[in-house]
């Protein structure tokens, strides 16, 4: 389990590196008018609203709400008033070294924040998205802002039933019952299509192994714009895909050369995923600044356990 966690922190790692130092230059600390300082100490002030995990990264990530965003929370509204703002903290683990079964918390990755401001983001559903490196500098460069961000709004448009905002408060206090998900999603927001390889963009074709004429092609309000960070989330639905349908499973954006591709290696699936019976698994996606006519594919090899 480690050393596949590992494998894909490294992935990871260098992906937000590649996309920071090909930027380098023009590197600023706003995005769409924000800064990571007029957020202060957000952690220390703010709520905790949620926690969630990845698995397959080892990431963890900390969502805080201002005081406007967890008013309207509390009230179960999905319907933010200017003024509300969420931040997500995205954070390595490893396991600690004096109690390796646990892991912890080992250093900040990014910062993201979501500021309501309905006239002045109207193209992105009232939402101001902002991304920002560890050290609090733009993630992307000025020229690449708009698309980025209207890649952030395009994936926040999977719950339009919930604001746009994915997080909803857990429920830790004693005694209360945990509250699932609520689960009211439109349906079909996202979903997979089989469709003819033929069909594919040419960087696609090139991908997908020899003699294969369909594949699963995932659908979704992200699709309209996709940039590095929709590949990386979206990366483990399109494994899962691949692996039930034996068919290979792929992400193609719309109008760019971004896509995102996964398969059971054809030659010799069978393989040992830590002494447990897996299955092997070719997945790639694109790098790179959306701009980037041709953007670098990132392509592996994991063995995927299988369930027992
Ligand atoms: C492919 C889908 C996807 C993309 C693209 C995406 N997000 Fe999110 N975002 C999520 C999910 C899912 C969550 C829920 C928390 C989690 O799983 O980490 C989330 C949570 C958040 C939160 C906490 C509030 C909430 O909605 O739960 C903020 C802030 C945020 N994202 C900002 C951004 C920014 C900024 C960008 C663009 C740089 C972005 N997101 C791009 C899927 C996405």
């Amino acid at each position: 389990m480690m050393a596949f966690r590992s494998f894909f922190v490294a992935v990871f790692f260098l992906l937000f590196l590649t996309g920071a130092a090909s930027a380098k230059e023009k590197m600023t600390d706003s995005m769409n008018g924000y800064t990571m300082a007029q957020f202060g100490e957000f952690e220390k002030t703010w709520h905790l609203v949620t926690s969630r995990f990845r698995r397959d990264t080892g990431e963890m990530r900390l969502t805080y709400a201002n005081d406007i965003a967890w008013k309207a929370l509390q009230e179960g509204s999905s319907d933010y008033p200017d003024g509300a703002v969420f931040a997500k903290i995205g954070m390595k683990t490893e396991d600690d070294p004096d109690f390796t079964s646990s892991a912890v918390p080992s250093g900040a990755r990014r910062y993201q924040f979501m500021v309501r401001d309905r006239k002045k983001h109207a193209d992105t559903m009232g939402w101001g998205y902002a991304i920002f490196t560890p050290d609090g500098k733009a993630t992307f460069s000025p020229e690449d802002q708009e698309i980025e961000s209207h890649a952030c709004s395009a994936c926040h448009e999977m719950v339009p039933h919930r604001g746009y905002v994915f997080s909803q408060p857990m429920t830790l206090a004693a005694g209360r019952q945990a509250q699932p998900p609520k689960t009211s999603a439109p349906q079909g927001l996202m979903f997979f299509e089989t469709v003819d390889v033929a069909a594919l963009p040419d960087a696609v074709r090139r991908e997908v192994p020899a003699g294969v004429k369909q594949l699963r092609r995932l659908h979704g309000p992200f699709e309209k714009k996709v940039f590095t960070g929709t590949m990386g989330e979206i990366r483990p639905a399109l494994i899962k895909e691949a692996l039930r349908t034996r068919s290979p499973a792929a992400l193609v954006g719309d109008g760019t050369a971004f896509f995102a591709l996964a398969y059971v290696s054809p030659d010799k699936p069978d393989c040992d995923a830590h002494g447990k019976k897996g299955i092997s698994v070719v997945s790639m996606f694109t790098v790179g600044h959306a701009a980037n006519k041709t953007p670098a594919i990132e392509k592996n090899t994991h063995c995927e356990p299988l369930a027992p």
